[in-house]
C-alpha cells in the first residue's frame, strides 16, 4: 500500500471510530424504555437508529466484502433494514416502536462487535468497499441528526416534559437587522464536483440559469414569526397553498411545532422561554411558504441558495460537535441552527445516475413529493454538510430543525 493510501486508510478508520462513538454518546442519557418508544410513524426509536446504522455496515461491508463473516444474528436484518427493497422483506416502519427486544444493551453489544470487525477489516478492503465505508459514515451522521429530532419528539409526548440533556450556555446576540444580498444572475454551475464525497443526488454538477433576485442575510427569527401569528397568519387562507391550508385545518395547526401559547416551547433541554432573536424552527414547507407570502417575499430556489453560500465555509456555524442537547441560537451563519426550506422540488439533476447496487436506493427513489432544504442545523454533525448538499422532506414535515430564509425577485 502506498504511503498516501495508508494515511487515507488511517484517517477513514479514525473518522469511522469517532462517528460510531458519537452515536453511542448520544444514547448515553437514555433508558431502554426511552430508546424503544416511537413517537410517530415518521420518527424512529433511538434504539432503532443505533441498530440500523450498524445493519448498514454489517450488510454492505462485512457481509459483502469480508470472507467467512457471520452475521451477529440472522434475524435482525429483517428488523433493521430501513427501505432497501434489494435487501428483501422488512419490519413495517410504523411498527418500529414495538421492538422491546433486542434490548438496548444487546444492540450496544452488536455495535461493539461490528465496530471491531470493521476496524480489523479496513486495511484489506478493496476501494469499492472503502467508498461504502465513507457512505456509511455520512449515513450514520444523518441518523445522528434524526436521533436527536426523534428523541425530542419522544419526550414531547410525555406530560412530565423530561429534558434529554443540558444545553451549553448561549452566547448573547442581538438580532441582526434583516438585509438583502444581491444574488448571482445568469448561467452558473451548481452541484457537487466529481471528486470528494457527495451523495449521488448532488451530481452531476451542471449549468443552471438564475434570474435577478435577492436573498436574505439571515433566517427568519422567532420574534418575526410571533408577528406572523399575531397578524392572523394561520387564519388567512389567501396566504396559503391550497394543500397547505387543507393540512392546517385538518391538523389544527396554529403555531410552530413544540410552541406553547404562553411564550414557551419544548426543547431537548425541557420547556424554555422562546428566544425571539433565534431562528424559528420546526415549521413545515407549507408554513415557510405562507410566511414568505405574508412578508412580501418568497423562498429561495435551491440554486439561488447554493450560489449565494457556495463560498461560505460549511464547517462554520452552530452545528453538532458533541453529544448533548441542541437548540437554534441567534447569530449563526448559513450553515447551522436550522435547515432552510427552498421552493425547489427534490428532482434528479440532468444526467443523474444512482449509485451502483442496492445503495442506489439511497436517494433516487425519493424524488417525488419532497422539497429541498439547504444549509445545516444545530443537530447536524459538523463536517457533514456542504454547499451542494440536498436535504429533503415532504412539505408537511416539521419535526426536524427546519426554518426559513427569504428571497425575492430583484
Ligand atoms: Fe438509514
Amino acid at each position: 500500500m502506498a504511503r498516501s493510501d495508508e494515511a487515507k486508510g488511517a484517517n477513514l478508520a479514525q473518522r469511522l471510530a469517532a462517528t460510531r462513538a458519537l452515536t453511542l454518546d448520544l444514547a448515553a442519557p437514555l433508558s431502554d424504555a426511552d430508546a424503544t418508544i416511537q413517537p410517530h410513524p415518521d420518527a424512529s426509536p433511538a434504539k432503532w437508529h443505533l441498530a440500523h446504522t450498524t445493519w448498514f455496515f454489517e450488510t454492505f461491508i462485512l457481509r459483502d466484502f469480508v470472507p467467512r463473516y457471520r452475521l451477529y444474528d440472522e434475524r435482525w436484518p429483517y428488523l433493521f433494514n430501513s427501505y432497501y427493497d434489494g435487501e428483501g422483506e422488512r419490519h413495517a416502519r410504523p411498527r418500529r416502536g414495538m421492538l422491546s427486544r433486542p434490548s438496548l444493551d444487546e444492540v450496544r453489544q452488536w455495535r461493539a462487535q461490528v465496530d471491531e470487525a470493521l476496524q480489523a477489516a479496513l486495511p484489506n478492503l478493496p476501494p469499492e468497499a472503502l467508498t461504502l465505508v465513507e457512505l456509511g459514515i455520512h449515513h450514520e451522521q444523518q441518523h445522528q441528526e434524526l436521533f436527536l429530532t426523534d428523541i425530542l419528539a419522544t419526550f414531547a409526548e410525555n406530560p412530565l416534559e423530561p429534558a434529554y440533556a443540558k444545553l451549553d450556555p448561549a452566547p448573547c446576540h442581538a438580532v441582526e437587522p434583516l438585509g438583502w444580498i444581491d444574488g448571482c444572475e445568469g448561467l452558473l454551475d451548481i452541484g457537487a464536483p466529481k471528486s470528494g464525497f457527495a451523495f449521488d443526488c448532488e451530481r452531476p454538477r451542471h449549468q443552471t440559469l438564475l434570474h435577478a433576485h435577492r436573498i436574505a442575510n439571515r433566517c427568519v427569527t422567532n420574534g418575526e414569526w410571533m408577528q406572523f401569528v399575531e397578524d392572523g397568519g394561520y387564519r388567512t387562507p389567501t396566504l396559503w397553498l391550497s394543500e397547505g391550508w387543507d393540512w392546517l385545518k385538518r391538523e389544527a395547526i396554529d403555531r410552530p411545532l413544540y410552541w406553547h401559547e404562553d411564550g414557551t416551547h419544548f426543547t431537548l433541554a425541557g420547556r424554555r422561554e422562546i428566544d425571539r432573536a433565534a431562528p424559528v424552527a420546526h415549521v413545515s414547507y407549507y408554513e415557510a411558504d405562507a410566511y414568505a407570502r405574508w412578508a412580501g417575499a418568497r423562498l429561495p430556489t435551491e440554486a439561488e441558495w447554493e450560489a449565494a453560500f457556495a463560498s461560505a465555509d460549511p464547517n462554520l456555524g452552530h452545528q453538532l460537535d458533541h453529544a448533548g442537547a441542541v437548540l437554534p441560537r441567534p447569530g449563526g451563519g448559513p450553515y447551522g441552527d436550522v435547515w432552510q426550506w427552498t421552493g425547489s422540488a427534490f428532482l434528479p439533476y440532468p444526467g443523474f445516475k444512482p449509485e451502483e447496487g442496492t445503495v442506489g436506493e439511497y436517494n433516487g427513489k425519493f424524488m417525488i413529493g419532497q422539497m429541498v432544504l439547504k444549509g445545516a442545523s444545530c443537530a447536524t454533525s459538523r463536517g457533514h454538510s456542504r454547499a451542494s448538499y440536498r436535504n429533503f422532506f415532504p412539505p408537511a414535515a416539521r419535526w426536524q430543525f427546519t426554518g426559513v430564509r427569504l428571497a425575492k425577485d430583484a
